[in-house]
């Protein structure tokens, strides 16, 4: 008698069991659209290769105006602490980009 309760169990764990399994198909996240990009300049094109690889612009163009030598230390920061692969050349084109765009001289960035 003991038995057969256990075994009941188990059949109507298993079936349970099966019946979670049967609903947990691969599942879709759908991401809304990025809608945040580098402004145009010369080297956007770089900082989109460069810096999306992890984060949104957004990242970048909601800073408040940095001079290049804040620039500079962020980029140290992506590549010490998170990886990013940012060598010697690109990182002064980049640095151009940045401050030239993003910097205190660059201008008030259009409104969103
Ligand atoms: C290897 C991944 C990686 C790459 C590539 C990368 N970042 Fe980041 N970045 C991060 C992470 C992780 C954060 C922190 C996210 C958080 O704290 O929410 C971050 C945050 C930032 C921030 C916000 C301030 C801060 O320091 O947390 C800025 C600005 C930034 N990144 C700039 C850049 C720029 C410019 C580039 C392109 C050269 C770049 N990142 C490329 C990983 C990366």
């Amino acid at each position: 008698m003991k038995t057969t309760g256990i075994l009941g169990c188990a059949v109507v764990g298993l079936g349970l069991f099966l019946k979670v399994a049967a609903f947990a198909g691969p599942l879709k996240i759908v991401l809304p659209p990025e809608t945040a990009s580098f402004r145009a300049n010369p080297g956007a094109e770089l900082a989109m290769a460069q810096c999306l690889q992890c984060h949104s612009a957004e990242y970048i163009t909601s800073q408040p105006p940095l001079g290049r030598d804040a620039w500079k230390a962020s980029l140290a920061k992506m590549r010490s602490k998170y990886g990013a692969a940012v060598s010697p050349e690109t990182e002064a084109l980049l640095l151009d980009y940045l401050t030239g765009t993003y910097g205190p001289s660059a201008g008030q960035p259009p409104q969103r």
